[in-house]
């Protein structure tokens, strides 16, 4: 199969897997974060086959996704092998989206590639932004987390933008990357701001 069409045959089955996936993890967000990938790799270069196919299948094997929508890494590693995409590019994706997640940057080991790095960023800057305050709302009222609460302890929408998505614009990888979040990272600071105003949450 032509790249081309491995890219095509991809997106169809991620779209499939993804649709109406409740976490923010759905078939749009991947859509967003292929686009994403590829404007900053049109500033920062890097293999647009690897970043694209890393860009569609990078959540199919989050912890987050419900049992018949995830992959295990050796699920993933057939279909791409089903798609006929080489053995090494398919270790290169592989590696990727194994080691790129928020949760796992403290125990990544070894340099990330420059495609992994361009995914990463796509991949943080639709968790902040307009698109990033949706999706947060999406993951809590899939999981009932509330807005916010008087319990700073407790989980809540806010505290995860406060603690979490605030801190993403410093762990950009590449210089493009960290010029979009700067953007989206000023946009979210005002809807915090903004948003505490009117639920009388401003700090004295
Ligand atoms: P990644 O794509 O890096 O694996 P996550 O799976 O951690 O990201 O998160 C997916 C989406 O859900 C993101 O937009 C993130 O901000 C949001 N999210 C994750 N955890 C929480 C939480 N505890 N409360 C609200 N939103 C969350
Ligand atoms: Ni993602």
């Amino acid at each position: 199969m032509k790249q081309l069409k491995q890219l095509e045959a991809a997106a169809s089955f991620v779209s499939n897997k993804l649709k109406c996936e409740p976490t923010g993890h759905d078939a749009a967000h991947i859509d967003r974060v292929r686009l994403l990938a590829v404007n900053i790799a049109a500033q920062e270069g890097g293999s647009l086959f690897i970043i694209e196919m890393a860009a569609f299948v990078h959540d199919l094997i989050d912890e987050k996704l419900s049992n018949e929508r995830k992959l295990s890494t050796h699920q993933l590693k057939q279909q791409l092998l089903l798609w006929e995409v080489d053995a090494r590019d398919i270790r290169y994706i592989i590696d990727i989206v194994t080691t790129m997640s928020f949760r796992h940057r403290h125990v990544q080991h070894k340099p990330i590639t420059l495609e992994g790095a361009i995914v990463q960023d796509a991949d943080r800057l639709d968790a902040i932004g307009a698109s990033g305050i949706a999706r947060v709302f999406t993951y809590a009222g899939a999981k009932g987390e509330p807005h916010y609460t008087k319990d700073l302890h407790e989980g809540s929408v806010l505290k995860h933008m406060e603690e979490k998505l605030l801190k993403l614009k410093d762990l950009m990888n590449t210089h493009t990357g960290k010029q979009l979040a700067d953007e989206r990272h000023k946009f979210m600071c005002l809807f915090i701001k903004t948003w505490k105003e009117e639920c009388g949450l401003t700090d004295e």
